[in-house]
């Protein structure tokens, strides 16, 4: 006999039925509870709503769990590549050996954007934000996409997923080179995903950049624990959006602005800027500690906490770990790690920290790594962004497959009850706050 939870409302009783997870995870379904007992249930910030039911990632927040499609997050970072890591979230296995070679050379073939998308960066100011631009420039894609709208059939579906993932690197790195003014460098087709983006980022028209090999393993690595991380902010969105019908890159670029928000994957740029700021006004660190406990000030410590892990992110220690590494390797000093693992050190003892179980999350260490690769800190979201990139479109896909119900969360009304409507003159003298 399967589970149930009884739920007593109004002296009736009634029976929910309880739905297990492939690791032992537990849920009330409650899709029938206004039908059977007139009322919703509340969760704002959907703290234990699970919204989905999905095999594409796993979280065990408490154990500091992560695994793609099954694979822990570890083996993946030591073993696989970012261009094998979005095959693996998208299709759900790793990919034989012929499948590997014409995913890569799918991503080769799609590389350079249409002629047309370049003038668009002509429209944006300097100081434009490259999220805007990125997330602007995804739909400018779908319009020389058309064929891929409708999405019929599995390989306009690949077609499609590669050309984002692809041409993602393509619109970022010519973003940057718009924003400080220098002439836009086209991919080469013999370099690997990661090295091609370097190359678009840093190289100028008559200066090749030749990447250190550390440097390329770096980025990879971070674009493989960026690659999914189940139902976050900007995941969930992608899935919303996807829900209603909508294509997958307006359902990608919904993402990209959801994402860009300092509580989710802004808190890369944050995390430096804060180190910066530590560092550039000489404060000390347990100092600033304080300030983030006082309850008066709206300071966090950027790149600690995390709505799912209550222990150490498995990503801050895999970065934690790459970012001294580099640094060594490249015979570099950043007085922003010194500064950050000061920080660490004294939160982790902190009985404010322990008792809310603050820990380190993906963000505190990966600003520093992108900064020793030479991605300014306007650019760090956009990183993000880049390898979150195969995890949206795999629950594009999910929801896709799945013919999910359109996402359609509904609300306990807290406003005014009935009332009537007043003449304009007589509403009193209420004026504008806009300059
Ligand atoms: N610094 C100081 N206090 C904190 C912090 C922090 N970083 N994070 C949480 N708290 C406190 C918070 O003030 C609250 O205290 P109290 O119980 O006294 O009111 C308590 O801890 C619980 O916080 P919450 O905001 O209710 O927890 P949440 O699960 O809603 O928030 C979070 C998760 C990530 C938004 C939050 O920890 C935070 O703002 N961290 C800093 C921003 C950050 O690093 N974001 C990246 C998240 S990981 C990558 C991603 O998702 O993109």
């Amino acid at each position: 006999m399967s589970e149930t939870a009884t739920l007593i409302l109004d002296g009736a009783e009634h029976r929910l039925p309880i739905v297990k997870g492939t690791a032992g995870e537990r849920a009330i379904d409650v899709s029938r509870l206004r039908e059977l007992a007139g009322c919703i249930t509340l969760d704002e910030g959907y703290v234990n709503t699970g919204s989905c039911q999905s095999a594409i990632t796993f979280v065990d927040g408490e154990k500091g769990v992560l695994r793609y499609r099954g694979i822990p997050i570890e083996q993946l970072a030591k073993h696989s590549t970012f261009v094998e890591t979005c095959w693996l979230l998208i299709y759900g296995e790793l990919p034989t050996r012929e499948q590997l070679k014409c995913w890569s050379a799918l991503f080769t073939k799609y590389e350079m954007i249409h002629e047309g998308l370049y003038h668009h960066f002509d429209g944006f100011p300097a100081t434009g934000h490259p999220m805007a631009i990125l997330s602007a420039m995804i739909n400018a894609m779908s319009c020389y996409e058309p064929d891929l709208m409708e999405m019929e059939g599995p390989a306009i579906f690949q077609a499609a997923a590669a050309r984002l993932i692809s041409r993602l690197r393509t619109i970022a790195a010519a973003s940057y080179k718009t924003s400080i003014g220098q002439p836009i460098i086209y991919p080469k087709p013999h370099l690997d995903y990661c090295s091609n983006f370097l190359h678009m980022m840093f190289s100028i028209p008559f200066a090749d950049y030749e990447p250190e090999p550390d440097v390329v393993d770096a980025l990879q690595l971070i674009l493989i624990l960026h690659a999914d991380h189940e139902q976050n902010c900007s995941t969930s969105t992608v899935r919303m959006v996807a829900s209603s019908g909508a294509n997958m890159f307006a359902s990608c670029a919904a993402g990209v602005c959801a994402l860009w928000g300092p509580l989710h994957g802004g808190a890369n740029a944050a995390v430096v800027e804060m180190l910066q700021y530590i560092h550039d006004n000489n404060i000390d660190p347990a100092d600033y500690v304080a300030r983030v406990k006082d309850k008066d000030s709206s300071l966090r410590l950027m790149g600690f906490g995390h709505r799912v892990y209550k222990t150490y992110d498995p990503r801050a220690t895999l970065l934690k770990e790459r970012a001294d590494q580099l640094l060594a390797r490249l015979k570099r000093v950043d007085p922003l790690l010194e500064i950050a693992k000061r920080l660490e050190d004294i939160a982790l003892n902190d009985p404010y920290f322990r008792e809310r179980r603050l820990y380190p999350n993906v963000d505190f260490y990966s600003g520093v790594i992108l900064r020793a690769i030479g991605i300014p800190v306007n650019m760090f979201t956009v990183i993000f962004a880049m390898g979150r990139m195969p995890g949206w479109i795999a629950n594009w896909k999910e929801v896709r497959d799945s013919q999910s119900a359109l996402y359609r969360p509904r609300q306990i009304y807290m406003g005014p009850t009935e009332r009537d409507y007043v003449p304009i003159e007589q509403r009193g003298d209420g004026g504008c706050l806009a300059p």
